[in-house]
């Protein structure tokens, strides 16, 4: 359904331009469930962004069902397809409109229809998210912050589109609301049979939610393969550092932590190498790109698995 290849995207910092997505390329299958994790910068948002169009990629391709989307016009038909929702809601909202006209806005741009019918759609995608009718004329204002969520997952499926980009969704709220934002969107999920990009930094809950992780490391994705079995037998080291830090110590499986006193130079190689408990002298040399095996891929010399 969505192909990305080669994507990459530059920024300049302090005069300096760096790749925050360096050569990204993977797929997704309707209805799957793909999670993007990686540490604060690593570039999920940019990725997610380029995706949704909201940025222009300096190289690569995003196909989607088989469409080019940089082309303006296939865009400009297929977007009601992907819908995103952020970390803040409330940053995408006008706090003064009620929830009722909010949510409509949402098919404003994207299709014709008639005001009987967008009523009659808006109001059927709040309940569906679980919003009773009393919410209908309040202002953005006044929702919690698990109601409002609930209010821009509403606005995202009213087109019915068929992938749905979810940066951090859930980061915002605390734990019991989270829980019932991530329940609703695995229903969503399964009776719109729609696919998700699942963006977060917490490993945890993209286990419990991701039918596959990528993990993203500098701009890169590292390693990429089924959820269980990234987990159960991480490839990278980097997927194995990420893991040792948020699931309980395998007792039957140990392994080492990088030395962060270590601090090898980063050279040309593999931006890994200066933490990597694995380094060996070409990965100081050669970028290691992903190597791809069954299901599963990783861009490592000294994979864990394959
Ligand atoms: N518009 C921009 N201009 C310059 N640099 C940017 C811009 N947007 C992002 N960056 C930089 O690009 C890198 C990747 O950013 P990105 O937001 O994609 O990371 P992220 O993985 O989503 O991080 P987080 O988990 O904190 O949301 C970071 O170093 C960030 O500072
Ligand atoms: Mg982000």
């Amino acid at each position: 359904m969505l192909e990305v290849n080669g994507l990459c995207k530059h920024f300049t910092k302090d005069k300096i331009s760096f790749a925050a997505v360096d050569g990204v390329s993977f797929s997704m299958d309707p209805g799957e469930c793909l999670g993007l994790v990686g540490e604060s910068g690593c570039g999920k948002s940019t990725t997610a962004q380029l995706i949704a169009r909201l940025l222009r990629e300096d190289q690569g391709e995003i196909w989607f069902q088989g469409e080019d989307l940089r082309k303006p016009a296939i865009w400009k038909r297929l977007r009601r397809d992907i819908q995103m929702i952020f970390q803040n809601p409330s940053d995408s909202f006008d706090p003064r409109y009620t929830l009722l006209s909010s949510v409509k806005q949402g098919l404003r741009y994207l299709e014709r229809c008639s005001k009987d019918e967008l009523e009659h759609r808006a109001k059927d995608a709040i309940a569906c998210v679980g919003l009773k009718e009393t919410y209908w004329k309040r202002p953005i204002r006044q929702l919690s912050g698990g109601e409002c969520q609930r209010a821009a997952i509403a606005r995202a499926i009213l087109s019915n589109p068929k992938l749905v980009i979810c940066d951090e969704a859930t980061s915002a709220l605390d734990v019991s609301v989270q829980a019932q934002i991530v329940a609703l969107l695995q229903r969503l999920k399964q009776e719109k049979h729609l696919a998700y990009l699942f963006i977060t930094h917490d490993l945890a809950l993209a286990a419990s939610v991701c039918d596959r992780i990528a993990v993203m490391y500098r701009g890169r994705i590292v390693e990429l393969g089924p959820t269980l079995e990234v987990i159960r037998e991480p490839g990278h080291p980097y997927t194995q550092m990420l893991l040792s830090c948020v699931l309980p110590a395998r007792v039957d499986q140990p392994f080492e932590l990088p030395d962060w006193e270590v601090q090898r130079p980063l050279g040309r190689g593999c931006a890994f190498y200066p933490y990597c408990s694995k380094a060996a002298p070409e990965c100081a040399e050669k970028s290691p790109q992903l190597q791809t095996s069954g299901r599963r891929a990783v861009a490592c010399f000294h994979p864990s698995c394959l």
